[in-house]
């Protein structure tokens, strides 16, 4: 094959550093589109975007524009938003509800499974009807109401493709009594010029918060203390949770970083404050305690709110935290140009005012206003700016290199908080992804 066989993509990646050409190489990108976003699981949304048949959402898979639809069957369909004629995009809406898809420039109209319907000027194509149809994509399932598709015929099953990391959205769902999330308020988006796994090497990363986000520490320091519980302000969170980004090195280090065989990973919680999680004498947290004790029963409440976990990586696409329960979805348009969707999921069976944290989390942190992940936007940007630099080949992820532990449950634990084997991880399974069939 041509100039990126094994041997040469195996050169680049190794146990403590990787090239930059990883994230700077367009021709690296162009193969990356095929052999990780063409074949991995991606996660796309969640089944209440998609409740009633017909329902349906557009987002994609790597480039690829997918409509994510509910078939009169009860399924969910994932259907490349592409038409069969001129290839115009077909579903121009962010979503909606609708018996055809009509494609804009000739009319013709595809139903929820992407069958073609009908075409105008029908004659001119006679007989041809039964074969065109919008492409779909061959594999479809949903974890705990969370809707992933690949893009290849054959693969891991969606729950071996998880593995461990299944703990990860148990966790999520199982806060919510009676396990109903949705995803409220739309989507939010926002874009950056950087590669698209700078985002998932950022979430686990337990030595940047006390650097980049040094600024609004700072502030945060200053600002009034929050209010004692129950009397809080809308912006309490975020005075703590800029607070905990100062939190001390050890904190830091004591904090459990896991990963899995097909890259995902998860960070225990670095919170020690009295409460960023929305707990401990607040009067609505205890309602909330006490509705999904009815649910489950007590002991069973205290195990699932004794989890402690922040962020946790879906490699190669997603990000997402169950104390506040929001998810960020990356999708690359470019080898140095990204866009992230954000979700915010809802507790259906929930007190309303737990909805509120969930709200002004996603404002102070995760918002393109917010202080938090401006910040990181800018190194992400500082980041791609220097790999564009010929200087320098190499980058470094060895912290902790060598110290790793295999836990009992197949995960594989960073010896300290602040180990980049997040990174190493993602960075192995893509190699895998990039040379599988090579
Ligand atoms: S491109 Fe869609 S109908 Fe012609
Ligand atoms: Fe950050």
């Amino acid at each position: 094959m041509g100039a990126f066989d094994r041997e040469r993509l195996a050169m680049l990646v190794q146990p403590d550093r990787v090239h930059r050409s990883v994230y700077s190489d367009p021709a690296i990108f162009e193969l990356e589109m095929e052999r990780v976003f063409g074949y991995a699981w991606l996660i796309l949304g969640h089944e209440s975007q998609v409740r009633h048949a017909g329902d349906y959402f557009t987002t994609r898979m790597g480039r690829e524009p997918v409509i994510v639809v509910r078939h009169d069957d009860g399924s969910v369909r994932v259907l490349v938003n592409r038409c069969a004629h001129r290839g115009s995009m077909v579903c121009a809406e962010g979503r909606g509800n609708t018996e055809r898809f009509v494609c804009p420039y000739h009319g013709w109209s595809y139903d929820r499974g992407g069958r073609l319907h009908a075409m105008p000027f029908e004659s001119g194509y006679a007989g041809k009807l039964g074969e065109l149809g919008l492409h779909a994509a061959p594999r479809v399932a949903l974890y705990r109401g969370f809707i992933f598709a690949s893009l290849a015929e054959s693969g891991p099953s969606l729950e071996d493709f998880l593995g461990p990391a299944c703990a990860s959205f148990d966790d999520l769902v199982d806060r919510a009594p009676g396990g109903e999330l949705e995803v409220t308020g739309g989507v939010f988006k926002h874009a950056y010029n950087g590669n698209w796994k700078l985002m998932l090497e950022n979430h686990l990363d337990g030595a940047h918060p006390a650097w980049v986000h040094a600024s609004s520490v700072a502030v945060a320091r200053g600002a009034p203390d929050p209010g004692p519980p129950g009397e809080e302000h809308y912006y309490d969170i975020a005075v703590r949770q800029m607070r905990q980004n100062g939190a001390p090195d050890a904190v830091w280090e004591a904090v459990g970083v896991w990963t899995t065989r097909f890259g995902h990973g998860y960070l225990g919680d670095y919170h020690n404050d009295d409460r960023l999680v929305v707990g401990l004498g607040n009067p609505v947290f205890a309602e909330y305690h006490r509705m999904l004790a009815a649910k489950v029963g007590e002991a069973e409440a205290k195990r699932i709110l004794g989890v402690t976990l922040w962020n946790s990586i879906i490699y190669p696409n997603c990000s997402f935290m169950s104390q506040f329960r929001q998810l960020r979805i990356v999708h690359p348009l470019a080898v140095d140009r990204s866009v992230v969707y954000t979700y915010s999921l809802r507790m259906k069976q929930a007190p309303p005012q737990m909805f509120r944290d969930t709200v002004a989390f996603a404002n102070v942190v995760n918002g393109t206003a917010s202080w938090v992940l401006t910040d990181d936007l800018e190194v992400y940007e500082r980041v791609q700016r220097g790999f564009s630099s010929g200087a320098v080949e190499w980058l470094n992820i060895g912290r902790g290199h060598g110290r790793d532990v295999d836990e009992p449950d197949g995960t594989r634990r960073g010896g300290t908080g602040t180990s980049e084997i997040y990174i190493r991880a993602q960075m192995r399974v893509w190699l895998d992804y990039m040379t599988a069939g090579a």
